[in-house]
């Protein structure tokens, strides 16, 4: 199943963690709709966020980004090119608080070249203006979520990787979240996010890749997928 204009083209994608074959012949494209990757534990979801960001070295493959392959480039020029990531884990700095996270990097002239501001972030998640002055170490899950994906914003990516952004948040927060990032999406922000939860990978993208053990086992929709509790057991174990 192709994207349709694909901003993101990935292609025959291998990983080796020393002599383990970690990502085995990984395709997939992104366009304007969002790209949901979902797989059970240990199945390579973040190997793969990993190797698109330049974290890990790939002993194979492209990874072309509106015309340019990627694969090979420094993690700060995939950032330069457009590449946002939203770590599985939220990585952020307990003795910082939520106004300087954003502050580190906000880009000067944001405004004036139409780019993300705090200002924006905080329009988008208002709980994060209410606990500007807060250090994170003191956030709830969800308000570490929320900024870890503005700070991703303040990058102004065009294509969002997310690692498990609802990993450990409550229900309603995660409500909350979807609704955030489908708004992102409707203005034109292209999305891949990887997640073990099929509601929340449904809820935000038609589009699903299915990784099993490193390959991709099947390329389906959200509709046909809900529809199949077989494919569902077979895939994901549920
Ligand atoms: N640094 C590493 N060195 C060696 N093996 C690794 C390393 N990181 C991950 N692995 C292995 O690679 C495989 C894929 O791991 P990865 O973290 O990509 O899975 P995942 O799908 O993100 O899992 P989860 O849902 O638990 O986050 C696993 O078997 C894991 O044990
Ligand atoms: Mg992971």
């Amino acid at each position: 199943m192709a994207a349709v204009d694909p901003i993101l083209t990935v292609r025959d994608l291998d990983v080796y963690y020393g002599q383990a074959h970690i990502l085995q012949g990984v395709n997939l494209a992104v366009g304007a709709e969002p790209v949901a990757v979902l797989g059970r534990n240990g199945m390579g979801k973040t190997t793969l966020c990993q190797a698109l960001m330049g974290l890990v070295p790939t002993a194979h493959g492209t990874i072309e980004f509106d015309g340019a392959d990627l694969a090979g480039r420094k993690p700060f020029q995939r950032a330069e090119a457009g590449f946002g990531y939203v770590p599985q884990g939220r990585r952020i700095f307990p003795s910082l608080s939520v106004h300087e996270h954003l502050r580190l990097v906000e880009q000067r002239g944001a405004a004036a070249a139409g780019g993300w501001t705090i200002e924006r972030v905080y329009e988008l998640f208002p709980r994060l203006a209410e606990r500007r002055r807060n250090g994170a170490a003191a956030l709830s899950g969800g308000e570490q979520q929320m900024l870890a994906i503005g700070r991703a914003l303040l990058t102004n990516p065009r294509l969002l990787i997310m690692d498990e952004p609802s990993e450990g948040l409550a229900p309603v927060i995660v409500d909350h979240m979807v609704e955030a990032l489908t708004r992102l999406s409707r203005e034109g922000l292209a999305m891949l996010v990887v997640e073990q939860k099929l509601a929340v990978a449904t809820a935000l993208a038609e589009r699903l890749v299915i990784v099993v053990n490193g390959r991709v086992a099947l390329e389906t929709t959200s509709a046909a997928f809900i529809a199949d509790p077989a494919a569902q057991h077979r895939y994901l174990g549920i």
